[in-house]
């Protein structure tokens, strides 16, 4: 590209004939509007931009993404997923649970088990520049999300060891990590985690990949810009998941590595149970190509998605955002209060490498734009505009054989919003019934394999 700016560019002439076309064609010619402003090294980043951001399809996303909404508002409500449809790890037999756990202990021992990260958000809700993961939450250690992440995952790897192994068996496979990240937070989380020496994991079963990223749009669909120079841009949404694993190679290191099954989470559950072999040993022995955990809706108002009938006997999740506020408030039973549109999904979920190659490859199609309308800075100040995004559950009903395990709330879903403190709470109530129980385990081991 930098050739091509030094070759069609001179003394009052405009942008290289390349993008002067490329804009030209996607209708968003007034990103080069500052062009006569700007010196060299912002010239050709702007060039730069244009050719890798999905200038001329966004507003085909934007039309897709009314339509889309348009034609679910004709369709009604979607029906919510039954308690039929939901098996609740407390319901488990002694003899099932110990059966799932040994199975999904033995997975992980054998590096058959992987775990992908998603956290490329932005975290504005928390109202920090800060990746999330890198957060200091206030607790003993200077603990962060990243690092008791990366403590459970160590924990794990060696429980596994020992129970598939022998007691203090050697980690002969440890779990690979795929960390999914966006610009906003790849260059301090890595530096994060070289400072603080992977916390004690192998680099090498670390594996950081950036998402992809969308320009920022105006309602009508011209592109913002943030400053003369730059197009105002966003993460892709964490739908952007899957053709990132594809096109980082991760889904291909999955495969040479072995990795059979993986379990997704985000970044901002504290008590987010990675891995956990119940559910891996259940979902395997279930012959599940995806496997999600829920919880009751607390209430009416808690921003979590829910869980939805899509055809064929699959689920689908339709977002807060949504979901009309009288169908969330709707309740199905007067004397519990149960909510007609019960089970959250805490956005956890396990899938065979199998589907997530299938969908990576073929099943993108289905995941379409949401769009968001937010407040941006642009270089002619704020304005209202719009994110797209795609949404990680959009392929789920694609799913052959999918299954919902109910966990408990105050053991597996603490996420971190607006606040810290609540999640923190959690922990620390978790952490207080572990020292009181007089286990002989630590905490980790006690948690993970509490019945
Ligand atoms: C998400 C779920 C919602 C669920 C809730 C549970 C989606 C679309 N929504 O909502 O159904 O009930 O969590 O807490 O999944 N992320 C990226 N890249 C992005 C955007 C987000 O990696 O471009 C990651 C975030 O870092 C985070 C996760 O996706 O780990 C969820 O994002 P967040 O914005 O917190 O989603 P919610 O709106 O809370």
């Amino acid at each position: 590209m930098a050739s091509m700016v030094a070759e069609d560019e001179g003394e009052g002439k405009g942008p290289p004939r390349a993008i002067q076309d490329l804009l030209k064609e996607a209708g968003q010619e007034r990103v080069v509007r500052f062009w006569g402003e700007l010196s060299d090294g912002e010239r050709r980043a702007l060039c730069d931009q244009v050719e890798s951001l999905k200038l001329g399809e966004v507003r085909g996303y934007l039309d897709a993404a009314r339509e889309s909404a348009l034609r679910g508002e004709g369709q009604g409500a979607p029906e919510p997923v039954g308690a039929d449809q939901v098996c609740s790890r407390s319901a488990l037999s002694a003899d099932k649970r110990e059966e799932y756990v040994a199975e999904g202990l033995g997975l992980i021992a054998e590096g058959k088990v992987g775990v992908v990260l998603m956290a490329g958000g932005q975290g504005t809700r928390l109202g920090t520049k800060l990746p999330k993961g890198c957060v200091d939450l206030g607790l003993s250690d200077s603990r962060t999300l990243f690092r008791v992440q990366a403590e459970r995952i160590s924990r794990l790897q060696s429980l596994a060891a020992s129970a598939k192994f022998g007691e203090g068996a050697e980690v002969r496979n440890p779990v690979m990590w795929y960390i999914m990240l966006s610009d906003a937070t790849r260059v301090h989380t890595e530096r994060y985690f070289r400072e603080n020496s992977y916390f004690g994991l192998n680099e090498s079963q670390v594996r950081m990949f950036n998402q992809g990223k969308l320009p920022c749009v105006t309602e009508q669909g011209e592109v913002l810009l943030e400053s003369r120079g730059k197009v105002a841009e966003a993460p892709d949404g964490n739908g952007g998941i899957y053709e990132a694993l594809l096109v980082s190679g991760c889904l291909q290191s999955m495969r040479e590595r072995g990795v059979e099954y993986v379990d997704c989470y985000c970044v901002d559950n504290l008590l987010a149970k990675i891995a956990d072999p119940l559910l891996v040993g259940y979902c395997s022995k279930f012959g599940a190509d995806l496997g999600c955990r829920t919880l009751a809706k607390s209430s009416p108002n808690e921003r979590v998605g829910v869980f939805v009938k899509s055809g064929g006997g699959g689920v689908g999740v339709v977002e807060y955002s949504e979901l009309d506020p009288e169908m969330s408030a709707r309740v199905a039973n007067p004397t519990t209060g149960e909510l007609y549109y019960n089970w959250s999904n805490i956005c956890m979920q396990y899938y065979t490498v199998d589907f997530l190659e299938r969908v990576c490859r073929e099943g993108r199609a289905a995941l379409g734009h949401h769009l968001a309308v937010k407040t941006i800075p642009t270089v002619d100040g704020e304005a209202r505009g719009v994110k797209l995004e795609q949404f990680i559950f959009d392929v789920f009903h694609l799913a052959t054989r999918s299954c919902l395990l109910e966990v408990r709330r105050e053991e597996e879903f603490a996420p971190i919003k607006s606040e810290i403190e609540s999640a923190t709470a959690a922990l620390a109530a978790l952490e207080k019934k572990w020292a009181e129980s007089g286990s002989t385990e630590d905490f980790h081991a006690w948690w993970y394999l509490l019945p």
